[in-house]
């Protein structure tokens, strides 16, 4: 049998059949379950999304309400959970946080058996629930302040910016986190939702699926790009020094962080809508020097690399909104993972419902045939 081509990165190549989201990377289109991401950010809410994602219909008023009421119950953590995350190093990244603590949140659920539905819908609401409460949590712990146990009158994103901080959140800030949980909440069968999809293939529980996935976006070509995108602005100190900035990037071959896209060869349309909100987010609580460096930054990166479709993916505007809404620089990878977790769990019980375990060729390029030298002799 002729072996078969090596596509590196799996470029292009299907890995499941999935009627979750698509995406066409020449037109900028994204859409969930066959709605437009641009109707969903303007009309719909993060909560009605997940179900959404997860259900595939949008919900009647009845199932609706009863799924946020869900979320709300299960956002809940016990002492003994709580203390797992006060024990995990201060110092240590909010990802690593984040996978080491769903992992121990499914060590204390019963709902680990994705072939009965009862568990499976329990498990899927107690993760999306518990999600910014761990981060939260963790927040919390490593800045020395006591957790904020969360308010069951506020939807997800505003109870997240209310356990951050114990201030009720302004509704403008609110609805931008509210939307850009959105924006975030599935893109196709990118890394992280590959792996969830493979570690679901093995019958893992949804916890170790989504703990596994929380690991794959950590990186900083997939999840980890947001943070990095405003460590790189914050190294800018005004507009004039843009083109430097970059000359100095390309010319030691690296690359300028939130720009770029496997699949997109426009402008992410997930970017012009948080660019949009970004800008009205910066009229209410003022501009700052950052909003113009990132334009202006866009401008010449786009002057340079758009004819190799080169453009701003979501991660370059995400991190200046949450910047803005005061969030920690290293808390912006968790709050992907917070919006994503909905897509991983809608892909983990697609998966499921017609499941064969991931087990891929390989191109083998080694050696064939070799005797064993013992050591003495080597
Ligand atoms: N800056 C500079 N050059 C770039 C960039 C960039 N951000 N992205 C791609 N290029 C260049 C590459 O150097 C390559 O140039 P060459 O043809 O001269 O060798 C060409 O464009 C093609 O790039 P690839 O790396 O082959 O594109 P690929 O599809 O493999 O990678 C990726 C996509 C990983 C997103 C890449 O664009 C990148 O590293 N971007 C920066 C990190 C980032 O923003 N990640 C977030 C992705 S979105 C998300 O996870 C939500």
């Amino acid at each position: 049998m002729a072996t078969p081509e090596l596509v590196p990165g799996l470029a292009g190549i299907p890995a499941a059949e999935s009627s979750i989201s698509y995406i066409d990377g020449q037109k900028g289109l994204l859409a969930y379950r066959g709605y437009s991401i641009e109707e969903l950010a303007e009309k719909s809410n993060f909560e009605e999304v997940s179900r959404l994602l997860v259900h595939g219909e949008l919900p009647t008023p009845e199932e609706h309400e009863r799924f946020s009421a869900l979320l709300r119950e299960n956002r809940g953590l016990s002492e003994r959970m709580l203390d797992v995350i006060r024990a995990l190093p201060g110092n240590g990244h909010p990802m690593d946080a984040l996978q080491a603590s769903m992992a121990a949140l499914g060590m204390f659920s019963r709902a680990r058996d994705y072939r009965d539905p009862a568990q499976r819908d329990e498990a899927i609401v107690r993760i999306i629930g518990a999600m910014p409460v761990l981060v939260a949590a963790f927040e919390r712990f490593r800045s020395g302040e006591d957790f904020i146990p969360p308010d069951p009158s506020l939807d997800t994103a505003a109870n997240f910016l209310w356990m951050l901080t114990g201030e009720k959140p302004d509704p403008l800030a609110a609805r931008v986190l509210d939307v850009a949980l959105i924006l975030h909440a599935d893109h196709t069968m990118n890394a992280s939702t590959f792996t969830a999809r493979v570690v679901g293939s093995t019958e893992a529980d949804p916890f170790t699926v989504v703990a596994s996935a929380v690991g794959s976006l950590t990186g900083p070509l997939h999840g980890g790009a947001n943070e990095r995108v405003l460590r790189d602005l914050e190294t800018v100190s005004g507009v004039e020094e843009v083109p430097d900035f970059v000359e100095g990037r390309l010319a030691t071959k690296g690359k300028l962080m939130g720009f770029g896209h496997r699949v997109y060869k426009v402008k992410d349309p997930r970017a012009v809508i948080l660019q949009g909100l970004a800008r009205e987010l910066f009229e209410k609580l003022g501009r700052t020097p950052l909003y113009d460096v990132a334009v202006r930054l866009e401008e010449e990166v786009v002057s340079r690399l758009g004819h190799k479709g080169i453009h701003p993916n979501v991660d370059f505007y995400s991190g200046f909104v949450y910047s803005k809404l005061g969030i920690p620089v290293d808390d912006f990878t968790p709050i992907f993972a917070i919006a994503r977790t909905s897509g991983w769990l809608a892909h983990w019980r697609e998966q499921m419902q017609d499941n064969r375990i991931f087990r891929p060729g390989q191109v083998y390029s080694g050696e064939h045939g070799r005797s064993y030298v013992p050591i003495d002799q080597r």
